[in-house]
């Protein structure tokens, strides 16, 4: 049997934690920030670039890779890490989050969800045991179960009845994830905590999910046009709940504050498309906010994004160049800002590990707000 899955934590500061994962494919340092590699790929960038920037663990998408190129060819290829050459960790969704916001004619019941490809329009199932088995065909290291985000605004009754049954595809999830030897092989199962923005429904979300043996547990059904202040209050009802000694991830969040916000609450580990998107919209996330390289004001600036950074492609062109290719159109634009940005989630990332180790996040949450306020000058 290989090394099991695990959890630590090593430093806490306030709510927030510093901990380490360790999976089939290494050790995650949490808090942790995933670039988003929906088809096996961060798009726009090399995986030794992610590597570089200090990333430990990628996002897969089990609904896209189900569609193309398909779970068993990955498998015949020899699974996702071999297919993608990341050889790190990665985390795979379920499939039912992005079913909702992309397949055509969902139909959704006790049994999981029908659907039709946005691509080519075929039919597909997606069941809570055939979705665990789609992440294992992919060999993902840390898996999800099959769950329903009900959309924001929905009534009580409603963000209940998603939430609920939500818990019984948990179980069935299980299940399928022992049946397959996960635990086994070291590879992990989160819960998916649901409850809309109901927190008498969180509670029991999470109450029900904390009694199940998963390896961690996500928060999910978040950040998706609530604001900011009703995501950290669910955050601050599942805290006290979830157990201290497993793993919470915020799924789909965030921006940079909604990150460091969340840091303050106990989250461990993040995915966005965010730094990714941004970066192919002609957006860069800096230590001193956000820079649209669309604008005419970086035409004659020869300064780099930042010549403090690790990053080349913060470090070694101008913002002048950066917007001449954003303004063309040219790949290389979209390639240095993806990597920009993905260096920047990393790199707030190792500050805020280092200040929960040093005891001062607090002082650094406020210093790196303030200089994102003030921006350069
Ligand atoms: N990504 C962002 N939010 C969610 C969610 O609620 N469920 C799943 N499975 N993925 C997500």
């Amino acid at each position: 049997m290989t090394q099991p899955f695990s959890f630590r934590l090593l430093a806490t500061d306030g709510r927030a934690r510093r901990g380490e994962i360790v999976t089939p494919h290494g050790v995650v340092r949490t808090p942790a920030f995933m670039p988003v590699g929906t088809l096996g790929t961060v798009k726009a960038m090399f995986m030794d670039d992610v590597k570089a920037t200090g990333a430990d663990v990628v996002l897969g998408n089990t609904y896209h890779l189900m569609l193309r190129p398909g779970a068993e060819r990955v498998a015949a290829l020899g699974g996702l890490h071999k297919f993608s050459t990341w050889d790190k960790t990665i985390l795979t969704d379920s499939g039912g989050f992005q079913v909702m916001s992309l397949a055509q004619l969902r139909k959704m019941d006790e049994r999981g969800v029908t659907f039709q490809s946005h691509i080519d329009g075929s039919r597909h199932e997606l069941t809570p045991e055939r979705s665990i088995e789609i992440q294992g065909l992919l060999g993902s290291d840390i898996q999800m179960q099959l769950d329903e985000c009900v959309r924001l605004p929905a009534e009580p009754k409603e963000v209940e009845r998603g939430m609920q049954l939500s818990l019984r595809w948990a179980e069935r999830s299980r299940r399928q994830f022992e049946a397959m030897g996960g635990p086994e092989k070291g590879q992990g199962l989160y819960g998916i905590v649901q409850g809309g923005d109901v927190p008498s429904l969180r509670e029991v979300s999470a109450r029900e999910l904390s009694a199940m043996p998963f390896e961690g547990y996500s928060v999910g059904g978040l950040a998706v046009g609530e604001p900011q202040a009703v995501m950290l209050k669910m955050i601050d009802v599942v805290d006290p709940i979830l157990p201290r000694d497993k793993p919470r991830y915020l799924m789909g969040v965030g921006t940079p504050d909604d990150i460091i916000e969340s840091v303050a609450r106990g989250i461990d580990q993040f995915d966005c498309v965010m730094p990714t998107r941004a970066g192919r919209h002609g957006l860069a996330y800096t230590r001193f906010g956000k820079l649209n390289f669309k604008n005419a004001r970086h035409m004659d600036d020869p300064r780099p994004i930042d010549p403090t950074s690790d990053c080349p492609a913060a470090r070694d062109y101008s913002r002048a160049y950066i917007h001449h290719l954003v303004r063309t159109g040219e790949a290389l634009g979209a390639m240095l800002l993806t990597w920009v940005n993905v260096a920047y989630y990393q790199s707030l990332m190792q500050g805020i590990r280092d200040a929960i180790e040093a005891g001062r996040f607090e002082e650094f949450k406020a210093e790196t707000k303030a200089a994102w306020a003030r921006g350069e000058n």
